[in-house]
């Protein structure tokens, strides 16, 4: 179990022009009037990141990316650096969610190296894991997260920040949660697993809960041992729904 801050960070995905940061403006006020146990971090479009830092900026928000190219630079048309996102406002950058890995191909082998170019750019990455339906239902959601874990994390996290967020697939944006009980077994074996890969730095990273994780659901799952935050999606987009989430933690 781990006792550090918990962290709860919104993934606005594909969602969002420059009207939506009156929503970032109404959670950093709302931050502002009655801090928040919790870290408190958006994960915008690329495009809003910089209004967005610019918007949140002298209070608790924290800011985020949702996605880098392992490169530093270079004829990689379309693609963004994490040091692009870093000198944007970015703080950190989600890495391996299951939507880039199903609907880009990005491999285990592929998250580690953008892990790599996210500490080199200073940034805390955050990264997915999570089995599908057809991976629970076969029994094997333990043995594809450990997977996941061993071939995503690069040995270079030992000693830095970073979070790695539980995410199963079926639960992404459908309403589905697991239970409190299989998120807790996911949970430490996902820890399991960190340590075997980092050794005791693999103890120290909060490993987060993400799938239509709402104010309704939020305290159960923020309370089960092992659970150190939250990576929500739909809920992040209303500062209300979003607030509803931090305020249990
Ligand atoms: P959701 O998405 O909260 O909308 O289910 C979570 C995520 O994909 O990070």
């Amino acid at each position: 179990m781990t006792h550090m801050r918990p962290l709860i960070a919104g993934n606005w995905k594909m969602n969002g022009t420059g009207a939506a940061l009156d929503e970032a403006k109404a959670l950093a006020a709302a931050l502002k009037a009655e801090p928040a146990a919790a870290r408190v971090a958006l994960c915008p479009p690329a495009t809003l990141i910089e209004r967005l830092a610019r918007a949140v900026e002298g209070s608790a928000v924290e800011v985020g990316g949702q996605e880098c190219h392992a490169e530093a630079s270079g004829a990689f048309t379309g693609d963004v650096s994490a040091a692009m996102l870093a000198d944007a406002g970015a703080g950190l950058v989600i890495l391996g969610h299951s939507e880039r890995r199903a609907l880009h191909g990005e491999t285990d082998a592929d998250v580690a190296a953008k892990v790599e170019a996210a500490l080199a750019a200073g940034l805390e990455p955050v990264i997915c894991v999570g089995e599908t339906l057809q991976q629970r239902e076969a029994g094997e959601a333990v043995a594809v997260v450990q997977a996941q874990v061993a071939g995503s994390l690069p040995k270079s996290l030992n000693g830095k920040d970073f979070a790695v967020a539980y995410e199963p697939v079926w639960a992404i944006g459908t309403g589905l949660t697991p239970t409190v009980e299989q998120i807790e077994e996911v949970h430490r074996a996902v820890r399991a697993a960190m340590v075997a890969r980092l050794g005791e730095a693999g103890r120290a990273a909060p490993i987060l809960y993400g799938g239509s994780v709402k104010p309704s659901n939020a305290a159960e799952i923020l309370k089960t041992p092992e659970v150190g935050g939250a990576l929500v999606g739909g809920a992040s987009l209303k500062a209300g729904d979003f607030l509803g989430i931090i305020r249990a933690a």
